[in-house]
């Protein structure tokens, strides 16, 4: 190696000889002939100013550091106070306390590829990935380790959180006696009931994990709930009547004395929320819990086989702020305009079905290929097939 780079430089002399063969007489002879040439003393000056300079730099303070328990050992900036970095100019920040963006799920049993599919999708449909904190809730929580480094492993530059759901079961439980527990849908309430478990998490997006986001979802939080407490988008392929009987609705109007009860009756073919996602701001949630539990029990769900309990959308009727119809949930398999133009579908893709006693069994029948697009590269040796 050292030998054929020598012969290489040697064999460089005479081609350099030869670039200037009109006269190398005169070159030789004036570097033979010139002492070493006096630098100018002003050079002299110039060059100790830049090593005093260089010198100076190391009394700079640090202002990056490798933490060294992160093994990719990246750089991190030092900042005097613990704050992360200053938001851009659009005002993004859903929580003005962190200048993060949170982003809350919960999920009955824990299914990793749709977390990741979910996960994936919307930091990639995101202009601001760094500023999105997940916080998926699980049936095993911070207690799950393994659950968290393979997403962490997925997505190494993204904040996730696991949290456990007991708090938050705790809380519904002790206030729903009386309620027939088996119409409960602990996904949909539970979003509702996090801000008072978890006093860090006031103002967050609340997104049911079976979804694939296709939309900006910092686009959401510029939004001014004004006197609300909930965002959310209007469904209007379901209308409040099929889900509760009218005639019951305006009995209960006219004569129930509850402050939350509409001073006009109640619209029968009013528009369901649509509760897959939802903005929350917790500070004005307090009375939630109590409203929709009142609810429940009056409507005497028990002899109802709905598939959605229309407590939830009696207890927000008039009361949340709607999102534009972009935010509503599509089907990926509508037409292909559709699927394009809207910020949000389902998850397409393979799944655990999951009992409301956490049984769960994997379901391997899908119909649709959209969340493959989603699907990190290395998910199968990471998460299993
Ligand atoms: C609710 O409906 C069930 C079944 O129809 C009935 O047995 C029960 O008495 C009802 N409860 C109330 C409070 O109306
Ligand atoms: C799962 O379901 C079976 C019956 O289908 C039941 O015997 C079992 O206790 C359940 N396991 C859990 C963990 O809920
Ligand atoms: C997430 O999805 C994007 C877009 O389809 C894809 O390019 C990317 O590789 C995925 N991310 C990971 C971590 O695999």
């Amino acid at each position: 190696m050292s030998s054929s780079w020598r012969s290489s430089a040697t064999n460089r002399r005479p081609t350099q000889a030869a670039d200037t063969p009109k006269n190398p007489g005169p070159i030789h002879s004036d570097l033979i002939r010139d002492p070493n040439p006096k630098p100018k003393p002003f050079l002299h000056f110039l060059a100790f100013l830049l090593i005093i300079f260089l010198g100076l730099l190391q009394f700079l303070p640090a202002s990056h550091f490798r933490d060294p328990s992160d093994p990719l050992r990246n750089w991190v900036p030092f900042s005097s106070q613990p704050s992360p970095p200053p938001p851009p100019a659009v005002k993004l920040a859903v929580d003005e306390d962190d200048g993060m963006i949170h982003i809350v799920s919960w999920m009955q049993c824990l299914d990793l590829k749709v977390l990741a599919v979910f996960t994936n999708s919307t930091l990639s449909s995101s202009r601001y990935p760094d500023l999105l904190h997940f916080h998926f809730f699980t049936p095993q929580g911070d207690k799950d380790k393994v659950s968290f480094y393979k997403l962490k492993v997925l997505f190494p530059h993204s904040n996730i959180e696991l949290h456990g759901q007991e708090e938050v079961k705790e809380v519904i439980k002790r206030a729903s006696s009386g309620v027939e527990h088996a119409n409960l849908n602990l996904e949909e309430i539970a979003p509702f009931i996090i801000p008072s478990v978890h006093q860090s998490l006031r103002k967050f997006i609340y997104v049911s994990p079976n979804m694939i986001l296709m939309g900006r979802i910092e686009e959401l939080t510029g939004m001014d709930l004004t006197a609300h407490a909930v965002a959310a988008a209007e469904d209007c392929s379901k209308r409040l009547n099929s889900y509760a009987n009218s005639d019951v609705l305006d009995a209960i109007q006219r004569s129930a004395s509850k402050p939350w009860i509409s001073v006009t009756p109640y619209e029968k073919d009013a528009c369901m929320p649509d509760l897959s996602l939802l903005l929350i701001d917790g500070k004005k949630l307090e009375e939630f819990l109590e409203i929709f539990l009142w609810w429940s029990k009056v409507l005497n769900l028990s002899d109802r086989s709905t598939e959605r309990n229309p407590a939830m959308a009696l207890a927000l009727y008039n009361r949340y702020l709607k999102l534009s119809d972009s935010w509503l949930v599509k089907e990926p398999t509508a037409s292909v305009d559709v699927t394009k133009k809207s910020m949000i579908i389902h998850y397409d893709g393979p799944k655990i079905a999951c009992s409301g006693f956490g049984n769960y069994s994997i379901s391997r029948s899908f119909h649709g290929n959209s969340w493959m697009k989603y699907l990190p590269a290395m998910s199968n040796q990471i998460l299993g097939s």
